[in-house]
């Protein structure tokens, strides 16, 4: 292997509009709720809620909302969902999705922010949800972006995020071979592999180690990141160019 360092650019508001009219014109955006987001917010709903009818009164939040598979899902649930990405393309497309589905009254606020600074009350939100978004912030961005979520956090409130692992294939293959700009943090080359685009390569990807957690969510009382590790099939991981690939992610878990 041949070394592949390249300059970095910060990921940008560009890149995301750019990735996502991409993704529009491939019709490969994400129409599917997160497993590991459906499974905690579930958990969360059975062991404060008695009945659905409780869940009415509760407001969410998405940071980095992309097409609003996650919240359409909540919406569906009958909680109060909002959302903010820094692409105005993914936020078109998700109050579209929401017009689809005839839930476009069942949406709160979509706001085009980024997540370093959110344009909400402390203590708004009930839970709060991110799926592969703080993996492509830098060590600043990252801190602030999790100050952030633990601000506008009820007390009493969740935070169920999604995000790569250490563990992870990308990770354990392509380090030493890409520049890792900071620790745990790859500058992966942006490819697009049989057609499809690969969204782990936007800007910047960084692999979370369980340590981290503690310092980036102080303010939670409960702070619970479990690893999730799913084998790839064979034929997918040879689509990505791997002989076999975990992919290992934290479904990370907090209480404010
Ligand atoms: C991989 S997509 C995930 C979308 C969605 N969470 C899902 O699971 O379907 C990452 C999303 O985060 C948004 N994003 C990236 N950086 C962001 C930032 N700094 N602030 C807010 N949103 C951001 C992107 O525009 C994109 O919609």
């Amino acid at each position: 292997m041949t070394s592949k360092i390249k300059t970095f650019q910060d990921p940008s508001e560009i890149l995301w509009d750019e990735s996502f009219k991409e993704q529009i014109a491939q019709d490969s955006y994400n129409t599917a709720p997160v497993e590991c987001i459906v499974r905690s917010v579930s958990h969360f709903l059975r062991a404060r809620f008695k009945s659905q009818e409780k869940f009415k009164n509760l407001k969410f939040l998405e940071v980095g909302c992309g097409a609003g598979a996650n919240l359409i899902w909540l919406a569906e649930k009958g909680i109060l969902p909002s959302g903010v990405d820094i692409s105005k393309t993914a936020l078109s497309l998700c109050r579209k999705n929401f017009q689809k589905k005839f839930l476009y009254n069942k949406l709160g606020d979509l706001k085009h922010s980024p997540a370093t600074a959110l344009p909400f009350d402390a203590a708004t939100f009930d839970g709060v949800i991110e799926s592969c978004v703080f993996q492509h912030l830098n060590q600043d961005d990252r801190t602030k972006a999790h100050k952030e979520v633990v601000r506008v956090m009820k007390p009493g409130g969740v935070f169920i995020g999604h995000m790569l692992s250490v563990n992870h294939s990308t990770y354990k293959t392509n380090r030493g071979y890409f520049e890792e700009i900071e620790p745990g943090t790859l500058v992966l080359e942006s490819k697009i592999v049989s057609g499809k685009i690969n969204l782990e390569s936007i800007g910047l990807s960084h692999f979370f180690s369980k340590s981290e957690y503690h310092t980036l969510l102080e303010g939670c009382s409960i702070i619970d990141p479990c690893e999730i590790t799913y084998q790839l099939p064979s034929e997918e991981a040879a689509r990505r160019g791997y002989k076999s690939y975990y992919q290992a992610m934290w479904n990370v878990y907090a209480v404010k």
